[in-house]
């Protein structure tokens, strides 16, 4: 059924990105799920472990803090930051995702929002503590990347932790078929967007068949290390 809906996703962003729409795709996708999460192949309906064991590792305290879930979709990982004390917006650009994630949490503390990634609100410059991007940049094709990554990375406060979780390839192997793995080379924007590389992970995951991941964690530098 996995496969199934992801040669499905595939054929509609295929259609959708030759008529130079790039994310109209996300929308049509979940309603045409109709409710049915089989219908969404990267909806695990859990915690992303990838997530988890990075937040356990580094013992990440969110009590007091503003986090933002970039691309959230059906959201298990908001939830969990919620859990760990953040204070949590999740946003994603189809309004039938945010419907379902308010259908699925009613008591959830998380804000969920409809906002797009190229065009977020303006109230939300430079203010969160902690920003997850989690699978988004790979669903978007490369050149429409760096502009996404400048967005995020303009979201985040002084000293102010992004965490990126994607499949990783090296920059002389070919992206092929969507989901696209990035490059650490395409990553290199968030560094020219004023974040510091804190701490990098190139891993194959626990997926059967293993997936190969880049878990990167950045830093908005204070003014002074500017
Ligand atoms: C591959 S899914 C990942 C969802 C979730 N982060 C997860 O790990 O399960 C990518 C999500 O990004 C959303 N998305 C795509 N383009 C976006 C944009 N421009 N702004 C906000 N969300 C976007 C899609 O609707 C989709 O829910």
């Amino acid at each position: 059924m996995k496969e199934q809906a992801r040669a499905k996703a595939r054929q509609l962003a295929h259609e959708f990105i030759q008529r130079g729409d790039v994310t109209g795709w996300f929308e049509q996708l979940y309603t045409q799920a109709q409710g049915n999460e089989q219908a969404i192949h990267w909806a695990d309906m859990e915690v992303n472990p990838n997530l988890v064991e990075w937040l356990d590792r580094r013992n990440i305290q969110g009590k007091g803090k503003l986090a933002l879930v970039v691309g959230c979709g059906l959201d298990d990982d908001a939830e969990e930051l919620a859990r760990r004390g953040f204070e949590v917006v999740a946003f994603d650009i189809a309004p039938t995702a945010i419907a379902w994630c308010q259908k699925r949490f009613p008591r959830s503390p998380v804000a969920y929002v409809v906002a797009d990634v190229f065009d977020p609100p303006s109230a939300w410059q430079g203010s969160f503590d902690f920003v997850l991007e989690a699978y988004t940049l790979q669903v978007l094709p490369s050149a429409v990347r760096s502009r996404a990554m400048a967005s995020i990375a303009s979201l985040l406060a002084i000293d102010a932790t992004l965490l990126v979780i994607c499949r990783g390839r090296s920059a002389d192997e070919p992206p092929g078929n969507l989901p696209w793995p990035l490059s650490t080379e395409e990553l290199d924007v968030f560094k020219g967007a004023g974040l510091r590389q804190v701490h990098s992970e190139d891993y194959f995951d626990q997926e059967e068949p293993p997936v190969r991941r880049f878990r990167v964690e950045y830093r908005r530098a204070s003014s002074a290390e500017n």
